[in-house]
């Protein structure tokens, strides 16, 4: 039988969505601190831990910072890569003004600390690197639903030349990646129930199509259109 702190994990993961809306209240130091923590003891390469981060409660940063994501998630997510149509991304760009009221933001940086690999492994390495980053991030986002804290995934900024605003607003040095960012704060509405998603939602969705967009933004795949046991 489950242990209720098993219970308790499984519910973390499964609760964690992302939110957009935000309450202004401080998230408070401690918890900040064991976010981080849980972020540290994600599995690595030879255990390189190739990861570093950057927290802004600052508020003026903060404003910067939203500023610049709102704008890439505009040009280059909504428009650029995913084709919509400027009145339907005015439309979603409506669901993003909250998230300027985030008290904290979190960035989850790359920064390799050693250099041994041959030329030819070099590739798989970064690979390595950023699906760990990857671990890094989903333990950070886990362990803020268990504080009742949100978060959501920013990544649309590597679409802007890396992110390159984000290191000179940031101080981040040369050599460092931003791979992912979150804000982090309490929610400003309670996080809806999370709908089974039809694989024709994936299969139907084409650059450009608004409606496949809102349809395929909703909902999750159901095991038995994932899953394979023993044999694909
Ligand atoms: C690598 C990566 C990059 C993402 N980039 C963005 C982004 O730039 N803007 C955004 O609003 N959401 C971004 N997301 C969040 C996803 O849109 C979101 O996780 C997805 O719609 C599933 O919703 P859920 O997080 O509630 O499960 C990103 C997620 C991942 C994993």
């Amino acid at each position: 039988m489950a242990t209720l702190q098993a219970v308790e994990t499984l519910q973390a993961i499964a609760n964690r969505q992302g939110v957009l809306r935000y309450l202004p209240a401080p998230v408070e130091p401690e918890k900040i601190e064991a976010l981080l923590l849980a972020a540290t003891q994600a599995p690595s390469p030879v255990n390189l831990q190739p990861w570093a981060f950057v927290v802004v409660t600052e508020a003026e940063t903060r404003r910067q910072v939203a500023r610049y994501l709102v704008e890439v998630q505009e040009a280059r997510v909504f428009d650029e890569l995913l084709g919509m149509p400027p009145d339907y991304t005015a439309r979603l760009m409506a669901l993003y003004e909250g998230f300027e009221h985030a008290p904290c933001f979190i960035f989850v940086c790359l920064q390799p600390k050693v250099a041994f690999a041959r030329a030819e492994d070099e590739a798989v390495l970064r690979q390595w690197h950023l699906v760990c980053l990857g671990a890094a991030m989903q333990n950070l986002m886990v362990a803020a639903t268990a504080l009742e804290l949100g978060t959501r995934w920013f990544g649309g900024f590597a679409l802007d030349g890396g992110g390159a605003p984000l290191k000179q607003l940031l101080g981040i040095p040369p050599a460092v990646e931003v791979v992912a960012a979150t804000p982090v704060g309490y929610h400003a509405e309670p996080p809806k129930p999370r709908p089974l998603q039809a694989p024709d939602v994936l299969a139907g969705f084409t650059r450009g199509d608004s409606r496949a967009l809102g349809r395929l933004l909703r909902g999750k795949l159901a095991l038995e259109d994932v899953a394979h046991y023993e044999r694909w």
